[in-house]
Order: C-alpha cells, then sequence, then structure tokens
C-alpha cells in the first residue's frame, strides 16, 4: 500500500469570520479539535490535531492596523496522540500530557498575548502553566503586510503539538498591497509544506526514539551496489522511551495538509505564499520546468523590488521560515510541473539515514486561461528602512552541542550553553534601542534562529575557525545576504562554521519573549532562551 503521488486535489484552508465584536474590535473562536482527516485517496482518515477541527488551521485575513481578538480554546483528548518524552523540560510527568499555546508567529504583539511556552492551558482550562494569564489574545496587527502562521507553542510538546496539526496561516494585508495589481483572489495561493510519515492504518508516525523506523511510503528503490553499510544497532536502554529525537525527517510531503498534491493553474501569474512549516526539513525547491520563482517577500514582508530566485540556485526554506513567491504558468500551457526538493536532511551536510523527499506537489497546467491576466510583477514592492549598525550594541552568542549530562547517548543544542530556564536573562535590549546579534555556529547543522517579537535585518555571514582549545577566529571575508534575504526577517539560517549576523530596533513592547531555533526537535530540547526587552532608561 504505497501512496501514489499528485492524486489529491491541493487543499485550500477556508478564511475564518469573527463571531462577533468586542469594543468594535473583531472577536474570533477558535477550538483545538482531534478529528480524523482523509490526508491522501489510498490512506485510511488520519487522526489529527486541528484549530476548529482543521489541519491546517483556518486562515486569519486581517488588515493592518486593525485589532482582532481571539479566544483559543482546548478541546483536544487528555491523552497525547504522539509519544511524550517526559524527561525533556516542561513535560515532566506531574505535568498533563496534553497542553496547548498559540503563538503568533512574526506577530508584534505583547508578552501576556505572545504565546509564551509556560502559559499552556489543557482542556476547557482545567489546568495551566505558570505563566498563563487570559483567555483571549489581542492581536494589534501594527505592522508590515505579510504572511504570519499561527501554532502551538507549549514548553517541551510544540515538536509534537505542531505535528499533530496546529498551524494555520495568518495573513496581514493593507491597502498599499493592493495598488501592486499582483495576482489575487483564487491565483493566490498559501502552500504549507510539512513532512510526515504515516502508519498503514493511517495513523501519524513520529519516532519514540532515534532510530525508530516508520514504514516505507514509497516503493523502495532499487538497490544500489555494493549495499551501504547499515547503522550500528542503536542502544534502546540508553535513551528514555519515548526519547525526543534529534530532528524529526519524515517520508512523505504534505502541502496544505494533503499528501503530494496536485493544482490545477491556468497559464497565467500566480502568487504562492510557501510556508515551510516542518519540524526539521529544510526545503531547496525548483520547478521542473525550469523556470524561476520571483521573489516578492520575506518573513516580514515585501522585499525593495522582486527578486529573481533561478532555477539553478533554488528557493532555500528552513522550519518557519516564508517565501512570497510570483511563479509565470503563461509558457507552460498543458504541462505538468513538479515542486521538487534536493535539500539534504539535515542541513546543510545530510545523512544516509534520513528519507530524501525529492517531490513535494504537482501543477497542471491548463491550455485555457478563464480571463485575460492582468496582474503585475510591479517593479519597487516598498521602502525598507536599513538598520544602521554603526555605535549599536552587538551581542555574541553561540549556537553549540553538549552530550545531555543526563542521557549522554544524545546531544543537547543549547544558545550560549544555557537551558530555557537558567537565570539570569542574559539578552536584555532596552526598548527602541537597535542591537546587532551575533550567532556563532558550534555545530553541524544550520539552525534556524528565530526571536519573537521582533522583525531583523540580516547583515552578513563570515567563516570562522575554532581551535582544539575552543578558541574562535573569524577568518573572512564576509559574505551578504542572498539576494532574497534583503527583506524583513524573523527567522535567519545560522550555518555551521559561520557566524551570522543579525540587527534589530527590539520594542515596541518590554517584557519577556522567546528566542529559539526552529527546529522543533531542537527547540523542545533546550535551544530555546527567553530575552527581555527592558524599559528604556532614557
Ligand atoms: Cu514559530 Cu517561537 O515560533
Ligand atoms: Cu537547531
Amino acid at each position: 500500500s504505497f501512496l501514489t503521488k499528485f492524486v489529491d486535489a491541493l487543499p485550500l484552508p477556508s478564511v475564518i469570520q469573527p463571531v462577533g465584536y468586542r469594543d468594535g474590535i473583531p472577536f474570533y473562536e477558535v477550538t483545538m479539535k482531534q478529528v480524523r482527516q482523509k490526508l491522501h485517496r489510498d490512506l485510511p482518515p488520519t487522526t489529527v490535531w486541528g484549530y476548529n477541527g482543521m489541519y491546517p488551521g483556518p486562515t486569519f485575513e486581517v488588515l493592518r492596523n486593525q485589532p482582532i481578538f481571539v479566544k483559543w480554546e482546548n478541546e483536544l483528548p487528555f491523552e497525547h496522540l504522539l509519544p511524550v518524552d517526559r524527561t525533556v523540560h516542561g513535560a515532566e510527568p506531574s505535568e498533563p500530557s496534553v497542553r496547548t499555546v498559540v503563538h503568533l508567529h512574526g506577530g508584534r504583539v505583547r508578552p501576556e498575548n505572545d504565546g509564551y511556552p509556560e502559559a499552556w492551558f489543557t482542556r476547557n482550562f482545567k489546568n495551566f502553566g505558570t505563566k498563563f494569564l487570559h483567555e483571549v489574545y489581542y492581536y494589534p496587527n501594527c505592522q508590515r503586510p505579510t504572511t504570519l502562521w499561527y501554532h502551538d507553542h507549549a514548553i517541551g510538546i510544540t515538536r509534537l503539538n505542531v505535528y499533530a496539526g496546529l498551524a494555520g496561516f495568518y495573513l496581514i494585508r493593507d491597502k498599499k498591497e493592493e495598488k501592486l495589481n499582483l495576482p489575487r483572489g483564487k491565483y493566490e495561493i498559501p502552500l504549507v509544506i510539512q513532512d510526515r510519515s504515516f502508519y498503514p492504518n493511517g495513523e501519524l508516525f513520529y519516532p519514540s526514539q532515534p532510530g525508530h523506523q516508520p514504514p516505507p511510503a514509497q516503493q523502495p528503490p532499487p538497490p544500489i551496489f555494493p549495499a551501504p553499510e547499515p547503522p550500528p544497532p542503536f542502544d534502546e536502554s540508553a535513551l528514555p522511551n519515548p526519547s525526543v529525537v534529534p530532528e524529526f525527517f519524515g517520508n512523505t510531503a504534505l502541502v496544505n495538509g494533503k499528501v503530494w498534491p496536485y493544482l490545477e493553474v491556468e497559464p497565467r501569474k500566480y502568487r504562492f505564499r510557501i510556508l515551510n512549516g516542518s519540524n526539521a526539513r529544510f526545503y531547496r525547491l525548483r520547478l521542473s520546468s525550469g523556470q524561476d520563482f520571483i521573489q516578492i517577500g520575506t518573513d516580514g514582508g515585501f522585499l525593495e523590488k522582486p527578486v529573481k530566485v533561478s532555477n539553478a540556485t533554488g528557493l532555500l526554506l528552513a522550519p518557519g521560515e516564508r517565501a512570497d513567491v510570483i511563479v509565470d504558468f503563461s509558457k507552460h500551457r498543458g504541462q505538468k510541473i513538479i515542486l521538487t526538493n534536493d535539500a539534504p536532511a539535515p542541513f546543510p551536510n545530510g545523512s544516509p539515514d534520513s528519507p530524501p523527499l525529492p517531490q513535494i506537489m504537482e501543477f497542471r497546467v491548463r491550455k485555457k486561461r478563464s480571463k485575460s491576466d492582468k496582474s503585475q510583477i510591479p517593479k519597487k514592492l516598498s521602502c525598507l528602512e536599513r538598520l544602521e549598525p554603526n555605535g549599536v550594541t552587538v551581542r555574541q552568542n553561540f549556537l553549540m552541542e553538549i552530550d545531555d549530562p543526563e542521557f549522554p547517548a544524545r546531544l543537547k543544542l543549547l544558545l550560549n550553553g544555557m537551558e530555557w530556564n537558567e537565570l539570569p536573562i542574559t539578552e536584555t535590549p532596552y526598548n527602541g534601542t537597535v542591537e546587532v546579534w551575533e550567532l556563532y555556529n558550534l555545530t553541524g547543522d544550520t539552525h534556524p534562529i528565530h526571536l519573537h517579537l521582533v522583525q531583523f535585518q540580516i547583515l552578513n555571514r563570515e567563516p570562522i575557525t575554532v581551535d582544539e582549545n575552543g578558541n574562535i577566529a573569524i577568518v573572512g571575508p564576509a559574505r551578504e545576504p542572498d539576494p532574497n534575504e534583503r527583506g524583513w526577517k524573523d527567522i535567519v539560517r545560522a550555518n555551521p562554521e559561520e557566524v551570522t549576523r543579525i540587527i534589530a530596533r527590539f520594542g515596541p513592547f518590554t517584557g519577556i519573549y522567546p528566542w529559539h531555533c526552529h527546529i522543533l526537535e531542537h527547540e523542545d530540547h533546550e535551544m530555546m532562551r527567553p530575552y527581555e526587552v527592558l524599559q528604556n532608561p532614557n
């Protein structure tokens, strides 16, 4: 029972409507529910967790500067769908198995509405975490129009809650955007790419220990000679069961909650808002037609001008990153075009143990348009304020790995050698001030580093070396960010053997926010730290 590709149409998550108004502000209600959902023609329905019972969740469409309220509710079962490692911070046996809290990723919101990992709550608010404050969240939407997403952020089980389905789009629009005359309506499509694995009965597979293999999703490739060395047998007793795994890689690609879907398109321009919603997998996307993407936006909204992302380079997206792109199908009438991926997993060095995921979805280009394509790719998209690094505070941050002192058979990734709960809070920018954060990556993987509250700019990346005593040398030369990274970002790829420099103006709110690696297995296993925006003394 292998899954045939491109037999299900791409679903479009529905747009959520407010249930009413409070003080003249639209009021939404979203309830997390366990449901069974058909993810592929040949797969029995899969148990998933969905916002309002939908995986992915409904899409929010809001206008800039028009605030909304959302009441997030939990009607999930008391027992988790997936294996919970009780040795991970915040998921100890004393804590409820199923805890949820919603984070608006990229949203500029006060700390009490940000979805702090300890602000979780259980079914019907029966239990709640130490940072839980209220049931109704306020989103001011005072920020540039862009593609945000909302997802679960509960301490110690974020990887499992998001994997179970708790994620959705949140689009901020404004009047100026309308004037750009980009493809819109049915020609503007959000695409969330996620990898999953399944049991033959349709249920989600998530490993309970490293090396725990899912049943294959595709016909196994013909044997290659000489046969690769099998990995050494894994000593299960060296780790708790279940144990958090270093990184999850699924053997099946889903877009908008369907396995390897297809989308019928007209021979014209489309706007795709692509989100990598996977736990750990990076994607380097290409179109099999050989055509380029025209990227118009990043995590934090429009670029200054459209950037060609050529088919030779591919469009690289780490977990949590978004790319707003235009694809023109007008020269490809009647063709079938595959969206492909060749990013190694883990990124960038790969491992023979992780399944590749070379195909994502298919575009079927019709022969005819239903009407002529009046949309445009404007020469200029927006104005970007450039943050100036001269004279600002520079913070050095180190991404590092250690053996888990409790279970030496597994690694632990840390920011600045500290765990999530360790005091003091070391990153304490003043409200309204600009800082440069340097990210020295001393590990072998690229880590997508995400800061809550702010959008930042990437200054550069520069090679580093580390000698046997641990002394770090910057060896240069510094590289400019990629052309499609020269906009506002809330995630940056920090590559191994490099220091990555970002610059942000912290604020406009004070308080404590997380910053972390967006590989969810890393985030859950201590690669997350709080930072505090302090009131400015001046
Ligand atoms: Cu998208 Cu702190 O997360
Ligand atoms: Cu990481």
